[in-house]
């Protein structure tokens, strides 16, 4: 069994093994025809359940055949120009280099002493990252797993800050459309039931910064105490930006922390054309940012910023077998006194090496060249009389609905979407996403790869109309 530790003697079968990996996803990178085989729940459980994991097969090719019948070979891809559907990105090649060499040598960045140069690589992208938002000579921050994670802890930071007697008392602002981890973070806060106030936004989907000021104010007049707003630069269904530099001047009339959520609008950090629409995220106490939805890094990259470094503080806790107090004063450098994790990966290696081999432009050109796609599938849906397409794309995500002609009840128009939603995912041939607007049922697109084409957009909204007819012709035949 030593033969499979990864170390000084097992370096040859290392290489082969992997090189095995490599090749597989390869080949079946090459020939994915369609982003989805279509399986269902059912055809694919009896394969995993049959597996005997007593039993092992003990030899890597014979695992990875096995792997391609469970996994590969149905897998939903997000390369393929295809996949419409959620915030998932194709991911750039340095950036898998830099996942195989840190699974490999395995850093953990809770300490020095368990990461070495991977803590000050970490350090050095925290740093790049605050320079371009322009948070100031004061500014840290950590990765983390995921935006969700970034929101919780920089809502902590701001709970810990917030000057109040009691929990019960503290409001978060956001708006309607802002992620849902906002509310799960008040949760998980011990914040009460009616933690988060949710703020209107207008038909672009952006906070109405006047309805902002009316929440705030009654919030101080009830004795309340405004704890944060919750500003989304990129929100998950519109990707529509709030104002950035109204609801700065409100929280800083009101003193209140900002958190900008750029989960998905960091991309335009480095964008080549379109960094103005973020302007104004320079004056926010802390920013979320997702590399691995807009940066095309694979899961998980994401990381919290702060302006001010010593409001990580609320994140510390001093282990002695980890991080005792006096590696402080001999300033030794452990992230995981900034971290709400305490093992953690080295997902910054991907970033660093997506950077040192491509440059932040071109991932910049990369994301300007989705946020103009987005706007080429915008002018086609709202030409489109099929169709009803609800806010002009800020980055790079489409909601839309297919409107039948001889159809105008709302409901059957719901059950016409629905079913074509589903009946290309079983087609396999296209996956987009759904969502309501209104409490009707919307389509959506995330368009974040730059090789699908407006062909392809107007390939998968014929596809659509097609799937929506025959539901509607099938139900006009059920009712005769
Ligand atoms: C605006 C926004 N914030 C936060 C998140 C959560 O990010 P994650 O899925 O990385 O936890 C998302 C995810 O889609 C998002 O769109």
């Amino acid at each position: 069994m030593r033969s499979h530790l990864l170390n000084d003697t097992t370096a040859e079968h290392y290489r082969r093994s992997v090189t095995q990996g490599v090749e597989r996803v390869a080949a079946k990178l090459a020939t994915t025809e369609r982003p989805f085989t279509g399986v269902t729940v059912d055809a694919l459980s009896p394969l995993i359940d049959r597996i005997d994991l007593d039993r092992p097969l003990h030899d890597t090719a014979a695992v990875l055949d096995e792997l391609d019948e469970v996994y590969l070979r149905d897998a939903i891809y997000f390369h393929h120009p295809r996949y419409l559907a959620h915030l998932n990105c194709p991911v750039v090649i340095p950036a898998v280099l830099g996942e195989a060499v840190l699974s490999a040598v395995n850093s953990s960045l809770d300490t020095w002493d368990q990461s070495a140069g991977g803590t000050l690589i970490e350090r050095k992208l925290i740093d790049w990252t605050n320079e371009r938002i322009g948070l100031g000579p004061h500014a840290d921050g950590v990765f983390t797993s995921g935006g969700s994670q970034s929101n919780l802890q920089a809502l902590l930071l701001a709970r810990e800050e917030a000057k109040t007697d009691s929990l019960a008392k503290l409001r978060i602002f956001a708006s309607e459309v802002s992620h849902f981890s906002v509310k799960k973070s008040a949760k998980l806060l011990g914040l009460g039931q009616d933690a988060v106030v949710s703020i209107p936004v207008g038909a672009d989907k952006r906070m109405q910064t006047v309805a902002l000021a009316r929440e705030l104010e009654r919030c101080k007049n009830a004795g309340l105490v405004p704890m944060a707003v919750v500003a989304t630069a990129g929100t998950t269904d519109f990707g529509s930006i709030d104002p950035l530099p109204e609801v700065a001047e409100l929280c800083e009339q009101f003193g209140v922390w900002m958190h900008v959520d750029a989960a998905y609008g960091c991309g335009l950090l480095a964008s080549l054309k379109h960094r103005s629409r973020i302007d104004g995220i320079e004056r926010a106490d802390s920013v979320t940012v997702d590399y691995h939805k807009s940066f095309f890094q694979p899961v998980s990259s994401s990381a919290l910023l702060v302006r001010d470094a010593d409001t990580l503080r609320h994140a510390t806790y001093h282990a002695d077998y980890l991080n005792p107090r006096r590696m402080v004063q001999e300033r030794i450098p452990n992230q995981v006194d900034k971290s709400l994790q305490t093992t953690r990966r080295f997902d910054a290696l991907k970033l660093w090496m997506t950077l040192r081999v491509m440059g932040a432009d071109g991932i910049g050109q990369l994301f300007d060249e989705v946020c103009d796609l987005a706007e080429e599938g915008w002018k086609l849906l709202a030409a489109d009389p099929r169709f009803d397409v609800v806010v002009e794309p800020t980055l790079s995500t489409l909601v839309y609905r297919y409107i039948p002609a001889a159809v105008t009840d709302p409901a059957e128009i719901d059950r016409a979407n629905l079913y074509a939603r589903k009946a290309l995912f079983a087609s396999g041939d296209a996956v987009v996403a759904g969502t309501k607007v209104a409490g009707r049922h919307y389509l959506k697109f995330t368009l974040l790869n730059p090789e699908t084409t407006a062909d392809d957009i107007a390939a998968v909204l014929d596809l659509i109309a097609g799937h929506a007819e025959q539901y509607l012709g099938e139900s006009l035949d059920r009712a005769s």
